[in-house]
Formats: C-alpha cells, sequence, structure tokens
C-alpha cells in the first residue's frame, strides 16, 4: 500500500493531471500489425520503373511469345525407349521413320556443302542425288564418311576435288548409320529399300575395318572397294527395326 501512496506522491509532486500524461499517448500513431505497415515511396517507384521498362522491352523484341520464334524447327525430341510406358512402336510409328529422322538431324551438317536437296554446287560439292558413290554399295560410303576425301573425285562425271571431304569419325556409330541412310533413301533413289538401311552394327564393322586407315581416301583406294560391297551386318525390319533371318543380336538400339 505505501508504495502506491508514494507513486501517487511523484505524480501529483511532478504537478501533471491524469490527463496531461495521456496526451501524450494520444499523440502516438497505432502501429498497424505487423506486416501492413506502409510501404515508403522509392521501392514503389523503382518497381513502377521496373515494370515500365521490362513490359516496353518485352513490346519492342518480345514478339508475344510468337510460336514459331519460340518453338525451335531443328527441336526433335529422343525417341523414347521402346516397351517403356506402353505399346511398343504403339504412336512412334514404324522405326525406319525414326531412323530417317535422326538421318535428317545430321544431314544438317552436310547440307552446307551438299545443300539440302542433295544437289551440291557445281565446281565445288559434289552432288548426292545421282552419285555412283550413294546408291552403290554401302561399304564405300562408310568409307568415305569415317575418312573423308582427298580430291580429285568424279562425281556423275564432273571433276570435284579444290576442297576435301572432311572426315565424320567424331559422329557416333549410330549417327553414320542414320545420315548414310538418309542419304541412300532420299538422294540415292532408294526410298523403301532395305538396301537403303544401314546399322550402327555395320557402321561399327567399317570402323574395324578401316580403322588402320591413314589420312583421307583417295578416288583410286576408293575405287579398289568393290562398287557393290556391302557392310557387314544384318538386314533389320524396317518397321521394327530388328534383324531379319538369321541375325543374330538387334542390329539398332
Ligand atoms: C565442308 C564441306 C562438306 C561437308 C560439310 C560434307 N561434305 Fe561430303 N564432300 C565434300 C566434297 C568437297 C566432296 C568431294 C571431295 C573431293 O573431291 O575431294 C565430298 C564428297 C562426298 C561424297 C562422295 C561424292 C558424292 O557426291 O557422292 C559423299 C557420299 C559425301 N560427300 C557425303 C557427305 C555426308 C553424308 C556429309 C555429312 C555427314 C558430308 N558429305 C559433309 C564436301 C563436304
Amino acid at each position: 500500500m505505501s508504495d502506491t501512496q508514494e507513486k501517487n506522491l511523484d505524480y501529483e509532486a511532478e504537478g501533471g493531471s491524469v490527463v496531461d500524461v495521456h496526451d501524450a499517448v494520444r499523440r502516438e500513431k497505432i502501429l498497424p500489425p505487423t506486416g501492413q505497415e506502409p510501404v515508403s515511396f522509392s521501392p514503389i517507384i523503382a518497381t513502377i520503373i521496373v515494370i515500365i521498362l521490362g513490359a516496353g522491352y518485352f513490346g519492342a523484341y518480345g514478339n508475344f511469345f510468337r510460336d514459331d520464334i519460340y518453338i525451335s524447327s531443328f527441336y526433335q525430341p529422343e525417341p523414347r525407349p521402346a516397351g517403356i510406358g506402353g505399346d511398343e512402336g504403339g504412336d512412334k510409328g514404324p522405326w525406319i521413320d525414326q531412323w530417317l529422322a535422326g538421318g535428317k538431324r545430321v544431314y544438317g551438317q552436310c547440307a552446307a556443302c551438299h545443300q539440302p536437296n542433295g544437289g551440291g554446287l557445281p565446281g565445288q560439292y559434289p552432288p548426292l542425288t545421282g552419285s555412283e558413290w550413294v546408291h552403290g554399295g554401302t561399304e564405300r560410303l562408310g568409307a568415305i564418311l569415317l575418312h573423308g576425301i582427298q580430291g580429285p573425285l568424279t562425281v556423275a562425271g564432273q571433276s570435284y576435288g579444290t576442297i576435301p571431304m572432311p572426315p565424320w569419325n567424331a559422329l557416333s556409330d549410330e549417327q553414320i548409320a542414320q545420315v548414310i541412310t538418309y542419304v541412300r533413301s532420299e538422294f540415292g533413289e532408294m526410298k523403301d529399300d532395305p538396301k537403303a538401311i544401314v546399322t550402327t552394327e555395320m557402321i561399327g564393322a567399317a570402323r574395324d575395318k578401316f580403322s588402320g586407315k591413314a589420312g583421307s581416301w583417295t578416288e583410286s583406294e576408293l575405287l579398289d572397294i568393290p562398287a557393290d560391297a556391302m557392310l557387314p551386318g544384318a538386314e533389320v525390319d524396317p518397321q521394327t527395326g530388328q534383324p531379319v533371318g538369321g541375325g543374330e543380336d538387334a542390329a539398332a538400339q
């Protein structure tokens, strides 16, 4: 009790009234609940500037997400492995279509010289269309792709050789097999001919066979390979990619 009395006395002694003391409290602003405090001006201005600049940039250069720009026409999803997630071959179509699509993708690297239509450029790059090197046996093609050519080389009656054909041995066996299949089918007029198909196994065999070859081929070395020599390996069924008649192991994929 004496405590309270003392306090009251202090307060009387300072001369303040109850109202005076509470005035000070009333002047204070009531704090908003945490998280709802007003934001200061500068971050708002900064945000507005960022939005205006961003929208302006998008408007100028964004092309409004036009799908012909944002979706690359070269994009090709990897084929899903057969047998996983459903029926084999179901929506994927025949094996040969995927094999040729893969070959077409690799051919993108050849097209700068041999041209997208396989026609070549007169005097510089020989044509693949109508070329005796393309629609003959596969052994010469395997040899050419793995080690390249140092001209002169006669193709469809014209001589080439100012520019050498580079070796493509950094491509995988599968890529080389696919691009040869594509070139034979598209430009060698062997569409739907099972002899057009070259498998990974066949390119593996070619790599072994020509592993001792140093440098690029000359025309006479290539002519030593019989025109109709085929790379060893099982022929495959264009629908399934599985070997037909007697091939023991899966030739591809
Ligand atoms: C840098 C240009 C260039 C690129 C890229 C190129 N080649 Fe060639 N290719 C040539 C030249 C040049 C010759 C002729 C070589 C010579 O006469 O020495 C040739 C020859 C050939 C030949 C034999 C001649 C014929 O026309 O049938 C084949 C087949 C061939 N190339 C396939 C390909 C394939 C497949 C690719 C892609 C993997 C490819 N080339 C990429 C330049 C190129």
